[in-house]
C-alpha cells in the first residue's frame, strides 16, 4: 500500500517536471502575471490611521462584524473551559482517572483558544468581553454539568459539534477578507475535530 502510493506520488511529480521543461526557456511564468506593488502609496497609506495598528486600509472584512463574530466565539471557548473543568473535577467511578486527564487537557487547549481569540480581537481593535453575566447567552455551545461519567462524555461531544459547526460557518463567513483570523480559526477548528474524535472514543469505550 505505501509502495503504491509512493510510486503515484513520483509519477506525477515526474509529469509536473516534463511540464516545465516543455514551456520552460527560461522563463516558466505566464506573462502579466508580475507582482506590481504602487510602493510611494503603500508608505503613504502606512502613515495614515496608525491608531489602528495592524488594520490597514485594505482590510476587506466588516471589522465589527469579525469582533462580534470573534467575542461569541471568545465566550464558547470560556464556557467550554468552564465544563470541561467541572467534568474534570466531578469525573468519578472506575473508567474515571483516563477520561478525568483527558478533560484536564480540553480545558486547558479551550483556553488556549480563547486567548489566542482574545489576543486577535484587541489586534483589530475591539475589546474581548469577558463578561461572566452574559457568558452563557453568548456562548453557542451550552454549559451542561452531567450527572455522571456518560453524561459528562455526551455532553461535550454535543459542545465539541456546536464548536465545528459554528467555526466552519466563520471561516466561510470570512473567506479571503481576513485571512489571518480565518487561519486562526482553522487550526481552532482542526483541534475541536480533535476534542470530537477523543469523546466519541470514550463513549465506545464505556
Ligand atoms: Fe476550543
Ligand atoms: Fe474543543
Amino acid at each position: 500500500m505505501h509502495t503504491a502510493k509512493h510510486a503515484k506520488h513520483h509519477a506525477s511529480q515526474s509529469v509536473d517536471t516534463g511540464k516545465h521543461a516543455m514551456t520552460g526557456n527560461g522563463h516558466s511564468k505566464p506573462a502579466g502575471e508580475d507582482f506590481h506593488i504602487d510602493v510611494r502609496a503603500l508608505r503613504e497609506r502606512a502613515r495614515e490611521h496608525l491608531d489602528d495598528g495592524a488594520v490597514t486600509e485594505d482590510y476587506r472584512a466588516d471589522r465589527d462584524a469579525v469582533v462580534q463574530m470573534l467575542n461569541e466565539a471568545l465566550a464558547t471557548e470560556l464556557v467550554c473551559v468552564l465544563r470541561y473543568k467541572r467534568h474534570h473535577f466531578m469525573a468519578t467511578g472506575i473508567h474515571a482517572e483516563p477520561v478525568a486527564a483527558e478533560f484536564a487537557e480540553h480545558a486547558a487547549q479551550e483556553q488556549e483558544h480563547a486567548d489566542r481569540i482574545a489576543a486577535r480581537i484587541v489586534q483589530l481593535g475591539g475589546e474581548p468581553d469577558f463578561s461572566p453575566d452574559s457568558l452563557s447567552s453568548r456562548s453557542h455551545a451550552e454549559y451542561v454539568p452531567g450527572q455522571n461519567l456518560r453524561d459528562m462524555i455526551r455532553e461535550d461531544l454535543v459542545a465539541e459539534r456546536i464548536a465545528i459547526e459554528s467555526y466552519r460557518e466563520m471561516i466561510h463567513y470570512l473567506g479571503d477578507r481576513d485571512t489571518t483570523t480565518r487561519r486562526m480559526l482553522e487550526e481552532i477548528l482542526a483541534v475541536e475535530e480533535e476534542h470530537a474524535d477523543d469523546m466519541r472514543d470514550l463513549l465506545d469505550r464505556e
